[in-house]
């Protein structure tokens, strides 16, 4: 059912008719009809949500795709995050034009652009935010106003990108002239955390293949290090800070370079309870794995960083709709240059 309103004019007088119309009005949405390959991704029309009480309607202009969008489309494992519904829809990252208001929802209004990470699942609790669609309904905590002076791709990419060194970085800051190491650099997350890491005032050496040294160093990078042509080991100094996006074994590399009573925070690898946290402990390293959550709190911060010129998402491509298995193919790659962005329309 929707609210349908008409203004006509006749002479100098308006007449205002609004009327209740039974009609569903569709979407175009990219489900997933199983686990496993990008086959499993598949266009179909499907209903517009209806915003619940605290939730407003986003038409959608950007959707960013990120690593976890592969592991949620190939794993069982993490079959737990749809809840059980049906259809199961990928997509945590958007940005878009609210269009619909909850009852309760007083603080957005109908027209306005936000963005965000919304509903993400933590390692037990569900969350299917559906954003591979033309509408997604977001709970309003999770929602921020999009700067006018940044594009809706560039919000979009600085979701759970942005958030996930955000969060840890900002509860806990880097101290100024503190030597920063950031693996994975040139990638969503390492592209911002580079940022991050200079906006604190660190002095950041980035760890990337020879592509990413441009985008690295333009970012504010002091130091780069081709990880395919020389071991860091071996050309950097102690570090007082590992931001780690790599796997398991670099983990046992990075840790080798932090100073003692330093910082590795690890993006992929739990260290409670592994090997690594005993190698840790012994070398008196504090090493910590975290995990971003939705939180329009830190949207904000995040927001106020773009509108000021201080974070610039990198953007190296977008897809249409239709080209989500494109973009996952692109991501699979694992060698992505900033963000991937889709754009419904
Ligand atoms: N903890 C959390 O909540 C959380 C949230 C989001 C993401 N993550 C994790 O953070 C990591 C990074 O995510 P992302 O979104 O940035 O991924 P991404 O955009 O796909 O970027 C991955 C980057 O890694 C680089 N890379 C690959 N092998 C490398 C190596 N051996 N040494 C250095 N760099 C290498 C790739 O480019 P080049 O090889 O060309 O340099 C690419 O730029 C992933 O493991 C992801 O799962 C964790």
């Amino acid at each position: 059912m929707i609210l349908v309103t008409k203004l006509y004019q006749f002479d100098d007088n308006f007449v205002q008719e609004a009327y209740i119309e039974d009609i569903t009005i569709t979407m175009k949405a990219i489900i997933l009809k199983g686990q496993g390959g990008v086959d499993q991704l598949s266009m179909i029309e499907l209903p517009v949500p209806e915003p619940g009480e605290n939730e407003v309607l986003i038409k959608v202009n950007a959707i960013s795709i990120n690593p976890t969008d592969i592991y949620a489309r190939q794993n069982p494992a993490l079959n737990y995050i749809f809840n059980n519904e049906d259809p199961k829809i990928l997509g945590w990252d958007v940005s878009g034009v609210i269009v619909a208001l909850g009852d309760q929802v007083t603080d957005f209004y109908i027209g306005d652009a936000v963005f965000g990470l919304l509903n993400f699942p933590t390692h037990t609790t569900p969350g299917h935010a559906k954003a591979y669609a033309e509408y997604v309904v977001a709970n309003k905590a999770d929602i921020v106003l999009k700067p006018e002076n940044v594009s809706h791709n560039e919000a979009a990419a600085a979701g759970m990108a942005a958030l996930t060194t955000w969060q840890p970085l900002s509860r806990k800051p880097i101290k100024p002239g503190d030597r920063v190491l950031v693996t994975a650099a040139g990638g969503g997350v390492g592209h911002f955390a580079i940022q991050f890491a200079r906006h604190f005032g660190a002095y950041v050496i980035a760890l990337a293949s020879g592509s990413k040294k441009e985008l690295v160093m333009s970012l504010g990078a002091n130091e780069f290090v081709d990880y395919q042509k020389t071991s860091f080991l071996d050309v950097i100094e102690p570090v007082d800070y590992v931001i780690e996006g790599l796997r398991d074994e670099h983990i046992e590399k990075t840790l080798r370079i932090v100073k003692k009573g330093g910082t590795l925070l690890s993006l992929w690898s739990h260290i409670e309870g592994s090997k690594w946290e005993k190698q840790a402990k012994e070398l008196d390293i504090h090493a910590f794995y975290n995990a971003v959550v939705s939180s329009g709190k830190d949207m904000m911060a995040i927001a106020g960083l773009l509108k000021d010129g201080e974070l610039k998402p990198h953007i190296s491509k977008t897809f249409k709709l239709e080209e989500m298995a494109l973009a996952h193919m692109e991501i699979e790659k694992n060698h992505t240059a900033g963000k991937i962005i889709v754009n419904p329309a």
